[in-house]
């Protein structure tokens, strides 16, 4: 077993975290989430979604978004990006990380993105051309790795094609995500594993929900595997509109606890990501789900 000495966090909070809101959250609250979670260390911050804003009303502020955040040296923000028209519309605002998205699990991804795994591969063919050319770093997300809400078992052998499928197209970092957060640590590990045989464990992330409360063993697990990116959101808001039952990512806060408890390096100052969280609650007006930020606050 060696464990990795630093791990690099995909703060996904004002993304995924947000998408499921009910109630729209005006854009300068998301502007200021985006910026304290930059003040407070993180490298890696998905900024918002260039989706269908019939599919994703919350987030047909991404224009306004992305384009009213502090932008920090040093700080990368991609976006989610589901065809050209999005990608032109992050495009003329100045976004050049992006991250296109598909699943290992047709039923999902036809709820999701209103296509069959193949379709959305081809559909992401110009925008990946079009990046190349632009000189925009593209990540892919493979979602329900570990189970679907519509079909149930997911095989790792979809999870791995599809994963290496998207890393020969030019995705430099792969995230390998449990939409529903239906996994557990050992079926984590061979899911990794099986993947990291086709696709360099450097190329590759983790991005657990934690609706039955396994992600920090899943995470374990997968550091244990080799994995040195993790995908997290501040306060543990989030899920997706289109995987019913879903909860929210693990909280970002009790992954830098563990990793900096285990003298794995983040960079990122718990003190002012916890506060950031806990504004954020207030903001939405309910309790933070990250079990440190609640110890902390009693
Ligand atoms: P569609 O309805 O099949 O496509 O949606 P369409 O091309 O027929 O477009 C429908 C309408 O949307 C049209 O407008 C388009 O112009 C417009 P109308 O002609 O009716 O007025 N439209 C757009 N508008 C703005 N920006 C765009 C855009 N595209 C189309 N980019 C589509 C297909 C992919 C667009 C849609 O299904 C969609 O946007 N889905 C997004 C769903 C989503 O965001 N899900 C959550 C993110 S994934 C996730 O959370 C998982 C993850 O966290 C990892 C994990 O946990 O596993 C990443
Ligand atoms: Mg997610």
């Amino acid at each position: 077993m060696s464990l990795p000495t630093s791990v690099r966090i995909v703060e996904v909070g004002a993304r995924d975290g947000l998408q499921n809101e009910k109630t729209i959250i005006p854009a300068a609250t998301k502007i200021e989430l985006i910026d304290r979670l930059s003040a407070s260390g993180l490298r890696t911050i998905e900024a918002t979604s260039f989706v269908s804003p019939k599919w994703v009303p919350q987030l047909a502020d991404a224009a306004e978004v992305f384009a009213g955040i502090t932008r920090r040296d040093g700080v990368t923000y991609p976006v989610l990006v589901p065809n050209l028209q999005g990608y032109e519309r992050a495009r003329a605002v100045g976004v050049c990380d992006i991250a296109i998205f598909t699943a290992a699990s047709e039923a999902f991804n036809r709820k999701n993105i209103n296509a069959s795994i193949d379709e959305s591969i081809e559909r992401f063919l110009p925008v990946l051309e079009q990046a190349r050319a632009d000189g925009v770093r593209v990540r892919g997300y493979v979602s329900t790795v570990l189970g679907c809400p519509y079909q149930g078992e997911v095989p790792v052998s979809e999870v791995v094609r599809v994963a290496r499928r998207l890393h020969e197209l030019g995705c430099h970092e792969i995230s390998l995500g449990d939409t529903i957060g239906v996994g557990t640590p050992g079926k984590a590990r061979v899911m990794l594993r099986a993947v990291a045989g086709e696709v360099p464990m450097s190329a590759l992330a983790v991005h657990f929900h934690d609706t039955y409360g396994q992600a920090l063993a899943n995470i374990l697990a997968c550091l244990e595997e080799g994995v040195g990116v993790v995908d997290s959101s501040v306060g543990g808001t989030g899920g997706c509109p289109y995987a019913k039952g879903a909860t929210g990512n693990v909280a970002s806060e009790d992954v830098v606890y563990m990793l900096e408890g285990m003298g794995i390096a983040t960079g990122i100052d718990l003190p002012r990501l916890i506060e950031t969280g806990l504004w954020l609650s207030g903001a939405l007006g309910r309790a933070t789900s990250s079990r440190v930020a609640r110890a902390r606050s009693a």
